[in-house]
């Protein structure tokens, strides 16, 4: 199972620095594949669409979609609609765009029947066993105190990481149980690695890192040895 290095660009930025950093990762797939990982990006909604058409190595997801159908529902993002534009998976749940239990099991059921990847995050061990029934690609636990920090990461309080990796793998062990929230120097990749994450799941210090592409080799340098 290859480990997932998932960058969640949020919506720091408008369209040309996302491009930037979706090229910057674009171009270190090829060493992330040397290393059996891949690499996935989430732009904003309205630059995925240009993202995903110019991108041929990095995965392009969506941060958040609907599960509503097409149709009568304003300001929806269909699931959809997604796969014709040719973005490969979404986040569901994201600490910042949470919705329902019926809602993130129907989501990664449409999401499987578009083949594509669904990524559910979490904000805790028990909300890990909620979802990992429902056989999303992986789920991705966020602690919501940690998200932004730029002191402490995830990897500082590991017995919540085992925690949420054990309810992950004790449920459903096809699924892969990522971590994220605060994640930024080498040693924070290192121990998330020691603890056994399938993946990361990170947004400030990649949009902020004044050179993306050595960031992303350091991820990769640090997390997948
Ligand atoms: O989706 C990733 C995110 O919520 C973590 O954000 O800024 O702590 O890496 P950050």
């Amino acid at each position: 199972m290859k480990k997932f290095v998932v960058f969640n660009l949020k919506v720091y930025h408008e369209g040309r620095k996302n491009k930037e950093l979706v090229n910057a990762a674009e171009e270190m797939e090829r060493e992330a594949e040397k290393k059996e990982a891949e690499i996935l990006v989430a732009p904003p909604s309205l630059d995925l669409k240009e993202l995903a058409s110019v991108t041929k190595n990095a995965k392009i997801i969506a941060q958040h979609a609907d599960c509503d159908g097409t149709g009568a529902h304003t300001g929806s993002v269909p699931i959809e609609h997604l796969r014709l534009i040719g973005v490969v998976g979404t986040l569901i749940n994201h600490s910042e765009h949470r919705i329902p239990i019926e809602k993130i099991k129907a989501t990664i059921q449409k999401a499987k029947e578009l083949n594509l990847i669904s990524i559910v995050c979490v904000q805790n061990d028990a909300e890990a066993k909620e979802v990992a029934p429902f056989n999303p690609t992986a789920v991705a636990y966020e602690p919501p105190y940690l998200i932004g920090s730029k002191e402490k990461s995830v990897a500082t309080e590991p017995e919540k990481v085992l925690a949420s990796l054990k309810a992950v793998r004790s449920v459903n062990p096809k699924v892969r149980a990522l971590i994220g929230a605060g994640l930024r120097k080498p040693e924070d990749f290192r121990k998330s690695a020691e603890l056994g994450a399938d993946g990361v799941l990170l947004a400030s210090a990649f949009v902020e890192a004044p050179e993306p592409k050595a960031y992303i080799k350091m991820i990769l340098d640090e997390f997948c040895r």
